[in-house]
């Protein structure tokens, strides 16, 4: 009790928000990542988004919001150094489904990234370029949200090993929706093959895991799914999820 009262009320609120969601979340942990999409745009309306890389899952996410809503609200990051796959990919996707998604752009351009901080940041300082070029972009686009929605699975890598269906973001303050978390990979191709979604080409050539063109490497027979992402280094996450 003393504990609350020093609370400031913002702080009171969001302890109380998340109670409530731990609450829902035992309940929502037995829904499809169907009926948890479904649960998230009666819940959220508006205020709701999908993140998508147009890696597989997300591909597999952006056809089921499309089988509930017309318009659903989804965002890529655009760092400026992504395949030229994966924009393609995005175009795609739009046609194949009638929806526009945003484009998030830094707010620095590689030009000025590249006077700030020198040439290559991605090689010299990897966390920080993830952060100028897709955590930032991220943060502010959030903020116009009370729930977002991602490709994130418990398989992908032991960071991602305790992710949730449902669970309170704390680094960007809103609910996080993971409808595939429990999937295999195994499930996403299932998914994406029975229902003819369009997907990223690298990953017919061993890259099942793509992020920027600089950072990202196809895999060799045996590795795991992200060892292509920056490999060489002991980064697992670029700061999306962790
Ligand atoms: S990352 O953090 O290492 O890049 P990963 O590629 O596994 O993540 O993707 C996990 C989830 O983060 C995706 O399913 C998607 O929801 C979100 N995400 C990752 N990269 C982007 C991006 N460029 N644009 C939008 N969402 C993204």
């Amino acid at each position: 009790m003393i504990e609350r009262m020093n609370e400031s009320n913002q702080q009171h609120r969001i302890r109380e928000e998340v109670e409530e969601i731990q609450k829902a979340a035992a309940r929502l942990r037995k829904y499809t990542p169907q009926q948890l999409l479904q649960w998230g745009l009666d819940q959220y309306g508006g205020k709701i988004v999908l993140a998508c890389s147009t890696g597989a899952e997300d591909v597999v996410l952006v056809d089921m919001m499309s089988r509930i809503t017309p318009s659903p609200q989804i965002f890529f990051l655009d760092t400026e150094k992504h395949f030229s796959e994966t924009y393609k990919t995005l175009n795609r996707i739009e046609q194949r489904y009638n929806i526009a998604v945003k484009r998030l752009k830094p707010k620095l351009t590689l030009e000025e990234q590249e006077t700030t901080y020198g040439d290559h940041l991605w090689q010299h300082d990897p966390d920080r370029c993830c952060h100028i070029r897709k955590v930032e972009p991220l943060r502010e686009h959030l903020r116009k949200y009370e729930a977002w929605i991602t490709g994130v699975r418990r398989e992908q890598s032991p960071t991602r090993s305790q992710a949730q269906k449902v669970e309170w973001d704390q680094k960007f303050g809103l609910l996080k929706l993971n409808p595939l978390v429990d999937w295999t990979w195994q499930d996403v191709w299932n998914y994406i093959r029975t229902n003819q979604v369009p997907y990223h080409p690298l990953h017919d050539v061993d890259y099942p895991s793509i992020g920027c063109s600089v950072c990202t490497r196809s895999v060799k027979p045996g590795e795991d799914l992200r060892a292509g992402r920056w490999s060489g280094t002991n980064k697992l996450e670029c700061g999306l999820h962790q």
